[in-house]
């Protein structure tokens, strides 16, 4: 170190959903800075002897196991690394309140994020926030929370990640309109009459993104760019009919921000969700990386179009449900998640995922301001009616 120059504290974080595709390459990025980042706290659902293999790696002091029970075995081995263990479906609540972190890492896939969200906010803790499940059910009481604490929300999305970018330096009142890039997922250029037939392999091929199961059935449907409509709106304190969809098939441009000038600022970068995580985690710094490079001349092209609303009824959905606010985005979410499960397990059609979807939202009783416990029972009311609707 050159006298005089001070270093950056080391910031610890405790990640939820370390054993999925966020979850690690966010531990790819740890291991790539280990004198700016170090690691407090893990969880897993499943996947004990992949959390196994990273506790020996980053040495946290404390970890979650939610979906199973380590065996003897592994709760020994994990007992040799001097880390508590805390199993069950208050786990991840334990982590966000006890773990000695600085930053939470929320990369949990589903509604199972939001509650841990809202603890580590409360707690007074920053929050790169990966799990966009939880601004979709509980937007208003997350933000008041970070508000009241002064605690960070720190886009993982690319899209709004991006969308951060564009507007670093610019006043919100500048802001026209945020436009949401969507790759269009596997099924762009598929016939409406084909969505039937359409298999679970063929809907988890991305074009772009290797991702969790969930969320490429949700980018298939394109329910995730709905989903990100409403983390937006409240990321970034917009109404949602001012957020534009666009589709842009080369997942090279990010997301863009229309501003009252007419001018729009775009972010651009390869597909790797490391390049947005490492901006989350080390913010305010930008802090250097060796991930590849886009060579800008290499482009051949980058096009545009607008989404094809009648084949992807999940878009409408959203909006529908963002504009109706109070439960309903929970609805939407729960009936979503219980839907592509389905989906998952071969019981459903792939076109009948947005049916099922617009039934809870028709069906489930509308709260207009609805507490944490009002939106747990909206989320489980939505499962259980499409659930039923398919037995
Ligand atoms: N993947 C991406 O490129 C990407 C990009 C932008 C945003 N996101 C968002 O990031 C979140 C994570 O996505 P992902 O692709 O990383 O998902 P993923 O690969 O399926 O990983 C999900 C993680 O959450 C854990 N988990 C699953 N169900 C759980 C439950 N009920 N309770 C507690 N933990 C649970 C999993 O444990 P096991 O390993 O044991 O199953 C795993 O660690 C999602 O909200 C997604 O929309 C992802």
């Amino acid at each position: 170190m050159e006298p005089g120059k001070k270093t950056e504290p080391n910031k610890r974080l405790t990640i939820l959903g370390a054993t999925g595709s966020i979850g690690q390459n966010c531990l790819n990025v740890v291991s790539r800075l280990p004198q700016h980042f170090s690691v407090a706290a893990l969880s897993t659902h499943t996947q004990v002897e992949k959390l196994l293999g990273d506790t020996a790696k980053f040495k946290p002091r404390m970890v979650a196991i939610t979906g199973t029970e380590p065996d003897a075995e592994q709760r020994q081995q994990l007992k040799a690394h001097g880390v508590e263990i805390f199993c069950g479906p208050s786990a991840l609540t334990d982590l966000a309140e006890h773990s000695d972190y600085d930053l939470l890492v929320n990369a949990i896939v589903g509604a199972a994020g939001f509650v841990p969200t809202y603890r580590a906010l409360k707690r007074g803790r920053d929050v790169a926030l990966a799990n966009k499940e939880t601004l979709v059910i509980g937007g208003a009481h997350i933000m008041a929370e970070a508000e009241k604490q002064q605690a960070a929300i720190l886009p993982v999305d690319s899209e709004h990640s991006a969308i951060f970018q564009c507007l670093f330096g610019e006043e919100p009142k500048s802001v026209e309109q945020l436009i949401l890039t969507a790759s269009g997922g596997p099924f762009r250029q598929t016939r409406a009459e084909q969505f039937s037939k359409i298999t679970v392999e063929q809907a988890l091929k991305h074009p772009n993104w290797s991702m969790g199961k969930k969320i490429s059935i949700d980018s298939a449907t394109m329910m995730n760019k709905g989903l990100e409509i409403i983390e937006a709106r409240w990321l970034f304190k917009i109404a949602a009919d001012r957020i534009k969809v666009v589709i842009h098939p080369q997942s090279i441009i990010h997301s863009m921000v229309l501003f009252c000038d007419g001018s729009i600022k775009a972010q651009m970068g390869l597909p790797d969700m490391r390049i947005p995580i490492q901006l989350a985690l080390g913010f305010p710094q930008r802090l250097p990386a060796t991930f590849s490079r886009l060579d800008v001349a290499s482009l051949q092209e980058l096009t545009f179009e607008e989404p094809d609303r009648r084949k992807f009824p999940c878009l409408d959905l959203a909006y529908k449900a963002v504009a109706r606010a109070g439960n309903a985005p929970a609805v939407l979410n729960g009936a979503n998640e219980a839907a592509v499960d389905l989906f998952l397990n071969r019981k459903i059609n792939f076109d009948q995922i947005p049916v099922l979807i617009d039934k809870a939202l028709k069906t489930i009783d509308y709260h207009a301001g609805p507490g944490i416990d009002d939106l747990l029972q909206s989320d489980k009311a939505a499962r259980r009616l499409v659930c039923q609707a398919v037995s």
